[in-house]
């Protein structure tokens, strides 16, 4: 694993945005696996601007998201598909068809997983983005996952719904449940690139990089993964040792 300590969330998204563009520039075909929330929203503005300003395009790639909410229709204001499309892919030049989210409305749950594995199967992502949960959940991987699954369908952890309610009116608009690519998809990426940012992520980051390799923190299933990297501000990075 590769830890960098950032001073500032800007800082650490400077950092993710260069890998990224890296990527991109030595393979115009890249496979992104891309993540939502607030950690990596600077970093897809950064891809905004550098497509803007150096032409970096994204014609050729392939993208695909870490979970959605169940219940929530893909244009709704809260969908993590909304989220992509007012982020990052309405301003890059990215084929639409080639975006994929699962699908919230699925009334066949089991078998939009099972396609969705398929995707991540035959495109393997170069480059997986991942933020983390203040109970080290990965993707909505919430504690107790094994380590073993694939893309399915999941409870929401009643921490994550708080720490989500701010994106929707109230607490009970929240989605009890969504599906998220599994820990076994998360580590067939080539390389996994994990940011995190503030304190609120200190005790989840020394959990998964000190603590033990287990289902109780899902981000620790990393440390067994090849190629890792972890970007931290300082805030984040505030409860590790000198040693990590
Ligand atoms: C959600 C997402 C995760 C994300 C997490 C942290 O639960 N499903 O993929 O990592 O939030 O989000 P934030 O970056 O806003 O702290």
């Amino acid at each position: 694993m590769n830890i960098h300590i950032h001073p500032t969330h800007e800082a650490l998204s400077r950092h993710a945005a260069k890998l990224i563009i890296d990527i991109l520039t030595q393979n115009p075909s890249a496979v992104l696996g891309l993540a939502t929330g607030g950690t990596p929203k600077r970093t897809y503005e950064l891809l905004v601007e550098d497509h803007r300003k150096n032409g970096t395009s994204y014609q050729s790639v392939t993208a695909y998201n870490l979970d959605e909410y169940l219940g929530i229709p893909a244009e709704h204001e809260t969908s993590y598909k909304t989220y992509m499309k007012r982020t990052l892919f309405d301003h890059i030049d990215i084929e639409p068809s080639q975006c994929f989210i699962p699908d919230g409305m699925t009334d066949d749950a089991d078998r939009e997983c099972l396609d969705y594995e398929d995707i991540i199967d035959t495109n393997p992502a170069d480059i997986q983005i991942l933020g983390i949960g203040r109970n080290g959940h990965i993707g909505f991987n919430e504690p107790a996952t094994s380590f073993d699954s694939l893309t399915h369908r999941i409870m929401l952890d009643e921490k994550t719904r708080h720490d989500n309610a701010r994106y929707f009116s109230t607490l009970s608009d929240v989605p009890k449940e969504a599906i998220t690519m599994g820990i076994k998809s998360i580590m067939k990426a080539k390389h996994i690139l994990l940011i995190a940012s503030g304190k609120a992520k200190a005790a989840a980051i020394k959990a998964m990089l000190e603590g033990p390799v287990t289902p109780a923190c899902p981000a620790s299933a990393l440390r067994n993964h090849d190629h890792v990297t972890v970007l931290l501000d300082e805030e984040a990075a505030n409860h590790i040792k000198e040693a990590t």
